[in-house]
């Protein structure tokens, strides 16, 4: 059987590099594979569902085995229960490389009864510092709540339960640190106690290990880089003839409607905690990017 699909797959390769793809599942066409820390990574339901675990020999984390360029990369997440200070849970895209694109959302463990913090951050020709924080509107850790990525040529958009939390808007200012290559995406569970919770003040009690994270849902409605050529720049021209056929790709998505816009002001106006681009003391000079409207 695995035989089977490998040569199936490498015959794909072969035939066209790029395809749409739609999967929701783990193991789709072997869609994601353990990262690190076997032993702490357990698959559920034929794939449907996999949690994550942080002890204290180590933390773990799983990759998708191909790379993706534009797209909607959707993951439902249900985070640690109860002391969670320290405890850091990711969902991200990365290319690879000194000079790599990457998105990030940053789950920010709390003490028992305090809020969690998400943490957005954007990579450009391997550049990050571009921390954005904000207060959730419900417990992460009571239910499992959506986190997406949405991709196209003219915005990234990271949504909590279709709210836009932050957008990048291509425009020739911020072409420099725009998403220019294929990202794999990521999920993984690690100790932050140095920086997460407080700053550091509050860390990881170890008493209450192991730390779970649980992750549903790996809808991955994207462009998929089959041959991984990871350099070249054109590589989804195949992909941009077929974009209007997706809804991620479609005029729709070119920017956020008007009830999306309502509700990210909402995000911005009254659950953003730090934002990088009014950190005058890290940032004497606003990053350029920061001078863009978001539509
Ligand atoms: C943790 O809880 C404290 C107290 O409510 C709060 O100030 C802080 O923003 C919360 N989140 C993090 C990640 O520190
Ligand atoms: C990429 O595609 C655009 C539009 O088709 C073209 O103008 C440009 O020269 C191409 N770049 C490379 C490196 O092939």
């Amino acid at each position: 059987m695995s035989q089977m699909l490998f040569t199936c797959s490498l015959i794909a390769t072969l035939i066209v590099n790029i395809r749409m793809i739609r999967y929701a599942n783990y193991h789709n066409n072997f869609n994601y594979q353990i990262m690190w820390a076997d032993d702490l990574i357990k698959v559920y339901d034929a794939g449907d569902t996999v949690e994550m675990a942080l002890d204290q020999t180590s933390g773990s984390g799983f990759v998708s085995k191909n790379s993706y360029y534009y797209g909607n990369v959707e993951m439902k997440l249900k985070l640690v229960p109860g002391n969670s200070a320290g405890v850091v849970t990711a969902f991200y895209m990365s290319g690879k490389g000194d000079t790599h694109s990457e998105l990030d959302f940053e789950f920010l463990g709390n003490k028992s009864g305090e809020p969690y913090q998400l943490q957005t951050n954007i990579y450009g020709r391997g550049v990050g510092g571009r921390e954005q924080r904000v207060y959730l509107w419900f417990d992460p850790a009571a239910k499992y709540h959506s986190y997406s990525f949405l991709w196209n040529d003219h915005q990234v958009v990271f949504k909590v339960d279709s709210v836009p939390v932050r957008v990048l808007r291509k425009t020739e200012e911020t072409a420099f640190m725009y998403p220019n290559q294929p990202m794999q995406v990521f999920s993984s569970i690690w100790d932050g106690s140095s920086w997460a919770t407080r700053g550091g003040l509050d860390k990881i009690d170890w008493s209450q290990a192991p730390f779970i994270t649980s992750c549903r849902k790996f809808e991955l409605d994207a462009c998929q880089d089959d041959s991984n050529i990871l350099t070249t720049p054109n590589f989804s021209s195949e992909c941009q003839a077929q974009l209007q056929s997706h809804w991620w790709g479609s005029t729709a998505a070119t920017t956020l409607n008007s009830h999306e816009r309502r509700k990210y002001k909402y995000v911005q106006e009254n659950l953003l905690v730090y934002n990088y681009c009014t950190d005058t003391l890290r940032y004497p000079t606003i990053p350029p990017e920061c001078l863009i409207t978001p539509w």
